[in-house]
């Protein structure tokens, strides 16, 4: 184990075993329907890579990167949209692959824009849901785990851009970033990568 993880939360195999689960589901709910995955970089690369191989159906993949201000270990909802889709969607039934939702601010401003652009259908799949009082309520369809409040790196994660290559998910020990929190306080905060 990587010495800055205090706790594995879920190993490889259970995170594959459950990516196999979520795409018999998906596969099963998706039948005859145009489906599109987007995911959302860069978090939700190991784990759309892995979902999109366990559904058994045509699909389509395509990519959203948005910016929140905030620090490294909170969004703020403040987002930018830093990379677009490809093409509209109004043709399409869309479902939204994330890696985590934390306070929901960044999945709901996703939620908002994608919705004004009329999908068939939109739906979300995450893989992490934590255990917390959200800031925006937003449903989720299909969830792989459901976590403690507390920081999590590994399988696409990051804390300041790495642990994204740990093959499982772990609990970062907060020594690693305590002391970055009075980045909270500067009057123009650093953009961060939400997701
Ligand atoms: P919100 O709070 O907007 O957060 O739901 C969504 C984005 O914040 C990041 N995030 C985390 N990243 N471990 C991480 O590596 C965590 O425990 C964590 N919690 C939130 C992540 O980028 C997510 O998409
Ligand atoms: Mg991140």
């Amino acid at each position: 184990m990587h010495q800055d993880i205090s706790e594995v939360l879920y190993s490889e195999a259970q995170i594959q075993a459950k990516v196999q689960e979520l795409g018999q589901q998906i596969t099963a709910d998706y039948q005859g329907k145009h489906l599109l995955l987007l995911g959302t970089l860069k978090g939700a690369v190991p784990f759309i890579a892995d979902l999109a191989r366990a559904i058994e159906l045509p699909l389509e993949l395509d990519y959203m990167a948005v910016a929140s201000y905030g620090n490294s270990t909170h969004s703020s909802g403040v987002v930018r949209i830093l990379k677009d889709l490809e093409g509209p969607i109004d043709n399409k039934h869309i479902l939204i692959i994330e890696d985590i939702i934390d306070s929901g601010l960044t999945l709901a401003y996703l939620v908002d824009v994608i919705r004004r652009r009329n999908p068939l259908s939109l739906r979300i799949c995450t893989l992490l849901y934590k255990e917390r009082t959200r800031l925006k309520e937003v449903p989720v369809d299909y969830t792989g785990f459901t976590i403690p409040d507390k920081f999590v790196v590994g399988y696409g994660l990051d804390y300041s851009q790495y642990y994204r290559n740990l093959p499982y998910i772990g609990i970062l020990k907060p020594s690693v970033y305590e002391g970055t929190e009075p980045e909270e306080q500067h009057s123009s905060p650093a953009e961060t990568q939400a997701i």
